[in-house]
C-alpha cells in the first residue's frame, strides 16, 4: 500500500516555524564561509598559475606578460613540492624603500623587476638611487652583511617565496582568532612597554591595515585576503593588470601605457580558487620507532622551551599550523627596511601606505612564519638567507631572544629533537612539477 503524505498548510507553517530560526542562527556563517569551489573552477585555476605567459599573450586583454616581470608564470617561483610551494633564493623578490621622495616621482617603495619584454624597459637599481649598481639586484650574501656601509637614503632587501599550502586555512581564520591570540600576548607586554622593546619577551600584535582590515599574507602580513594578495601578485611578478591592481610601469619608462587589461575579475578568482584547493600540509611521523620518540620528545621541547608561544600549534579551528599570525619584533638580527611589496603613493619619510600611519610595521617586525610544510620549504627567514633550520631559529633575535637562548642552552639531544620535530612538518605530498 502506498503512503502519500501530503503537506497541508499546516505543516507548512510548522516547517517555517523550525526552519526559519535555524537559518537566522546559520546566516553569518553562511555569509562569510568561503564560496565551495567546483573542480573545474580548480583545474582552470591550476592551468594559470601554471601557464607560461608572454608578451601580448593571447588569453589577456592588454599587454600580457612584463612590460617588466620577475618571472614568466606562478609557478616558476612557487614550485617546491609541487605547484604552490616555496621557492629558491635565486627566485628572489627584490623590494626598495627610498627615504626622500624621489625628484622623477619613482614610488617611494616597490619591486625591482629582474626582467623586461624589450631591453629599454629593464629595470636597475641605478634608476632608484645614484648609490646603487647599474644592476636589478644585489646578492643576498651583500645584501645581509650588516658592516657595509650604505646610503642612509635608501634600502634595498629581498623576500623569498613562501608556501601556498594552507593558504585557504589562513584566509578563513576569523578575525576574532588573531585579536584573542594578540591579547593573550598583550597582557605580559603592557607591563614592560610595546612591541618593539628590545627585552627578550614574547609579544606581538596584530597588522593593522590602512583599511581597517587585520593583513595576514606576507611576509609583513601586510595583505588582508588571498584574493588581494593574488591580484597583486599577478600584477608584481608577471607584470599582469587586473581589477584589482594595475601592472608595475618600468622605473625607466614612467609615461608607459597600455591598452586594455591583462586579466578579468573572474580569472583572478579562479587562481585564487586554486591555491585555497591546494593540500593541508601535515605533520609525517618516521616508521622507526625511535626516530617517531624523538619527534615526539621535540614537539613538547619545542612548546616548553616557548617556540610555541609564538609558533602556535593551533590558530582557532586551525589546527598543526604553528603560527599566531601576529608581528614580531625578531631584533637587529633580522631587520630589513620598510620596503615592501607593491608600489606605494610617495609620502615624506618610508612608509608602507598599507598599513594605517599609526600602525606601521618597524623594519625588524615579520609574521610569525607558518611552520606546517617547513621541512620542504628551505631556505628560511623572509629573504632565505637561513640555509638551514637550525640557522633559522639561531638567527631569532628581538622578542624571542630569550627562547632562542634556551634553545642554545639545550643539551645537544634536544635540540636535535627539535630539528627533528621540524623536519616532520611536511608539504603535503602533491604532485611535482618540471620547472626550468
Ligand atoms: C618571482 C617569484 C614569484 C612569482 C612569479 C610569484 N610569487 Fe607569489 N610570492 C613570492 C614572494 C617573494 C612572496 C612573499 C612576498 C612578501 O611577503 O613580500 C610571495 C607570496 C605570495 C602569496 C602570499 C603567501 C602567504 O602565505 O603569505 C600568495 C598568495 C602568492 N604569492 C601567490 C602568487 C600567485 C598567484 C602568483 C602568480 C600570479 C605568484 N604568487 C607568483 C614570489 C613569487
Ligand atoms: C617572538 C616570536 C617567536 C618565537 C619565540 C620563535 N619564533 Fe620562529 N619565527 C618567528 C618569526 C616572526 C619568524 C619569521 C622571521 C623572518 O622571516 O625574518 C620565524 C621564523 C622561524 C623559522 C623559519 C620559517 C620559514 O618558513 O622561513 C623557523 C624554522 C622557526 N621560526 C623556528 C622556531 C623555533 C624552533 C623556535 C624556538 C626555539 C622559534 N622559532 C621561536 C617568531 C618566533
Amino acid at each position: 500500500m502506498a503512503v502519500t503524505f501530503r503537506l497541508r498548510p499546516v505543516h507548512g507553517l510548522a516547517l517555517m516555524l523550525i526552519i526559519g530560526p535555524l537559518v537566522k542562527l546559520a546566516a553569518p556563517y553562511l555569509r562569510s564561509g568561503p564560496k565551495p569551489v567546483t573542480p573545474a573552477a580548480v583545474a582552470a585555476g591550476r592551468e594559470l598559475f601554471l601557464r607560461e605567459w608572454t608578451a601580448k599573450d593571447t588569453l589577456t586583454k592588454g599587454d600580457g606578460l612584463g612590460p617588466v616581470y620577475n618571472a614568466k608564470s606562478c609557478v616558476e617561483c612557487h614550485q617546491q613540492g609541487g605547484p604552490g610551494g616555496g621557492g629558491p633564493v635565486s627566485k628572489n623578490v627584490t623590494v626598495y624603500g627610498l627615504v626622500n621622495p624621489h625628484p622623477k616621482r619613482i614610488a617611494q617603495s616597490g619591486v625591482v623587476h629582474q626582467k623586461a619584454v624589450r631591453p629599454e624597459f629593464q629595470e636597475t637599481l641605478r634608476l632608484i638611487h645614484p648609490s646603487l649598481p647599474n644592476d636589478p639586484f644585489i646578492p643576498l650574501d651583500e645584501l645581509t652583511n650588516r658592516s657595509r656601509r650604505r646610503s642612509p637614503d635608501v634600502v634595498v632587501t629581498q623576500r623569498n617565496t613562501p608556501a601556498l599550502f594552507g593558504d585557504g586555512l589562513i584566509d578563513a581564520v576569523p578575525d576574532e582568532t588573531l585579536l584573542a591570540h594578540q591579547r593573550e600576548h598583550s597582557t605580559a607586554a603592557r607591563l614592560v612597554g610595546l612591541s618593539g622593546a628590545r627585552d627578550g619577551k614574547t609579544r606581538g600584535r596584530i597588522a593593522r591595515l590602512a583599511d581597517g582590515r587585520i593583513g595576514r599574507f606576507g611576509w609583513k602580513a601586510e595583505f588582508a585576503s588571498l584574493s588581494d594578495f593574488v591580484k597583486a601578485a599577478c600584477a608584481n611578478e608577471l607584470g599582469l593588470s587586473n581589477p584589482g591592481r594595475p601592472q608595475a610601469t618600468p622605473l625607466g619608462k614612467l609615461n608607459y601605457k597600455a591598452e586594455g587589461e591583462d586579466l578579468t575579475d573572474a580569472q583572478c578568482v579562479l587562481i585564487t580558487d586554486f591555491i585555497r584547493a591546494l593540500p593541508v600540509p601535515g605533520q609525517i611521523l618516521p616508521g622507526d620507532r625511535k626516530e617517531a620518540a624523538l619527534v615526539k620528545a621535540g614537539q613538547e621541547r619545542f612548546a616548553a622551551i616557548g617556540c610555541a608561544d609564538c609558533h602556535s600549534q593551533q590558530l582557532g579551528p586551525v589546527a598543526g599550523i604553528y603560527s599566531d599570525m601576529l608581528l614580531h619584533d625578531m631584533g637587529v638580527e633580522l631587520e630589513s627596511s620598510t620596503g615592501y611589496y607593491g608600489s606605494i603613493i610617495p609620502q615624506p619619510a618610508i612608509q608602507n601606505d598599507r598599513f594605517a600611519s599609526s600602525e606601521q610595521p618597524t623594519p625588524a617586525e615579520w609574521r610569525t612564519a607558518p611552520l606546517w610544510g617547513v621541512a620542504d620549504s628551505g631556505p628560511y627567514l623572509h629573504d632565505g638567507r637561513a640555509k638551514t633550520l637550525r640557522e633559522a631559529i639561531e638567527l631569532h633575535g628581538g622578542e624571542a631572544r630569550d627562547v632562542t637562548a634556551k634553545f642554545l642552552a639545550a643539551s645537544p639531544l634536544d635540540q636535535d629533537a627539535i630539528l627533528a620535530f621540524l623536519k616532520s612538518l611536511r608539504a603535503p605530498s602533491g604532485e611535482s612539477v618540471a620547472v626550468r
